[in-house]
Formats: C-alpha cells, structure tokens, sequence
C-alpha cells in the first residue's frame, strides 16, 4: 500500500515489547572480556523466574549434561557466556511471547506452530552450522530461533491487520512476507529488526532478522544469514511447525556455495535435523509449557 511504511506501522505500537533489565544488562556485559563467571550468575540471580528458567533449561535433555547443574556459576563455566546469554534471551522471548492467542487464524497459523517453526529453525541452523565449518553453533541456533521475531509482534500488536496478511497469504497462494508488504507496507523481517535494535541485541542478529530472506543482501553476517536462510527453507519443507504461509521457496543454488556445503549432502543433512528435531521435543515443550 503506497505511502505506508515501517514507520507508519511501528508508530502503532504504542508500548513496544521491553527485555527484562537483567536481560539487558547480560547482553552489555557478555562480549566484555573482562567479564567473570561469577558475576554474570551474579546478574541473572537479581531475577528469580530467569534463574529458575535458566536452571530448567541447562538441564533439560537438550543441553546433553552428564550431572545435574545445580548454580548459575556452574551453569556459566559449563556452558560458556554466549550460552548463558542465549538462554536467558530465549526465556525472556517465551515469557513475552509464547503464549498469545490460542483462536485459530487464517491459513493454519497459530502460536504454538509458529514457535514450532522457530524452534525447528534454531535447531537446523545449528545442524548446518556444523557442517558448515561455522564456529559459532550456538549464535546459529538463537538467530534461527528469532529470525521471525517481527511476526509474533505483528500478531501480538496488530492483530486484526495480521490476520487480514494471512488471509491474503492463504487466498492470492502467496508468502506471507508479501501479504504483509500489502497490509502494513513492511513485513516481519524490517519489524523484527526494528525490534532487535530496541534491545540492543548484537549486530550479526539484528541483520540475520532484517537479512533471513535475502542473505546475500546483507553486509554483517552473510554466512549467518544464509544458514538460517536455509534451515527456514528446510523445516517448512519438512513442515516442522507452520510458518505462516504454506508455500516452499526455491533454495537458491548460490547459497550451498555461500555457506560452502555440497549440496549431495543434503539427504544426510536432512536426517541428522530430524533425529536433532525429535530430540528436542522435550525442550520445545519446556519453553511453551514452562518457561
Ligand atoms: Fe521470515
Ligand atoms: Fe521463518
């Protein structure tokens, strides 16, 4: 819709979405090497419900621990701050937004299959990282698990106009993406970056939000944006949780060579998601369920 625009839409959000200040705070102080383990569990201990989130979370079956953890500076060393930071991050996120509206939408959308589908995007990501010789597996997996962030904020802000998007996406057969260029005059991935700037998260995922469906665009964290840019496509493709529209982008043969993986690997890559996706049923109950 011309003259509409990101700015039109986000000034309609009169009380934008805030992290939790001790959330903040881990974000400012993670990065700084002279940062110790103590006082990061320090930080998070000012919170109880995210200590206890935290807690629940390092030892649930997806972190893999061989003993229980039982305090955050444990939980610090054995994980590592980045970890640490991502987990408090993601509980914050559920806390925010993981319940919503439990009333049925347009084409099959809902919150509990979008978060399915956020999930299973973090966990791809993570799966790709690692064959892609990435490092950071642990920035894939909270960049997969975030990368539609704008989404829940168009459901949870501007309800009516979101469903109107999935309605067009479900009745013109298009993404979903473009049904709210329509609605809004922005989509999810400028409305999620916009959000991820608010709270100060770091560069590589405000540009993984605003890149995830155009990764060669983007100027920070190219690779990271293509990773999750391919573990998008490949859970809708296996329909882990439902994204919103029910369409399957092609995958652009550029971007096996941008994240540098044959693309004969798929069939292996593929099954290693599923068994990492079944493994992590537990934890996708936890975070809806409990956190
Ligand atoms: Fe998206
Ligand atoms: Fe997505």
């Amino acid at each position: 819709m011309p003259g509409k625009s990101i700015q039109d839409t986000i000034s309609r959000i009169s009380q934008p979405p805030t992290l939790p200040e001790v959330v903040m705070h881990l974000i400012r102080v993670v990065d700084d090497p002279a940062t110790s383990a103590s006082e990061v569990s320090r930080i998070i201990s000012r919170d109880q419900s995210l200590t206890t989130s935290v807690l629940k979370l390092v030892n649930s079956p997806f972190y893999g621990m061989s003993r229980q953890i039982t305090t955050l500076t444990q939980a610090t060393v054995v994980l590592g701050f980045t970890t640490i930071r991502n987990i408090a991050l993601t509980a914050a996120i559920f806390d925010e937004f993981g319940g919503g509206s439990t009333a049925a939408m347009p084409g099959g959308y809902s919150r509990a299959g979008f978060w399915e589908h956020s999930i299973s995007c973090a966990i791809a990501a993570r799966c790709l990282a690692g064959y892609a010789a990435y490092a950071d597996t642990e920035q894939a997996f909270i960049s997969g698990l975030i990368h539609d962030l704008g989404k829940v904020v168009l459901d949870e802000y501007l309800h009516e106009d979101f469903r109107r998007a999935l309605e067009l996406a479900e009745q013109e057969k298009m993404r979903i993406r473009e049904a709210e260029q329509h609605i809004f005059g922005t989509d999810h991935a400028e409305v999620g970056g916009w959000l991820a700037r608010r709270w100060n998260l770091p560069d590589s995922l405000v540009a993984v939000i605003e890149n995830h469906h155009n990764p060669t665009q983007s100027q920070v964290a190219p690779k990271l944006a293509a990773l999750v840019h391919l573990a998008d496509i490949i859970v809708r493709m296996q329909g882990y949780g439902h994204a919103g529209d029910n369409s399957n982008p092609v995958i652009d043969r550029m971007l096996w060579v941008q994240i540098n993986i044959s693309e004969e690997a798929m069939p292996s890559i593929l099954d290693d998601i599923a068994e990492k996706y079944h493994e992590a049923r537990d934890f996708i109950e936890m975070v809806r369920g409990d956190v």
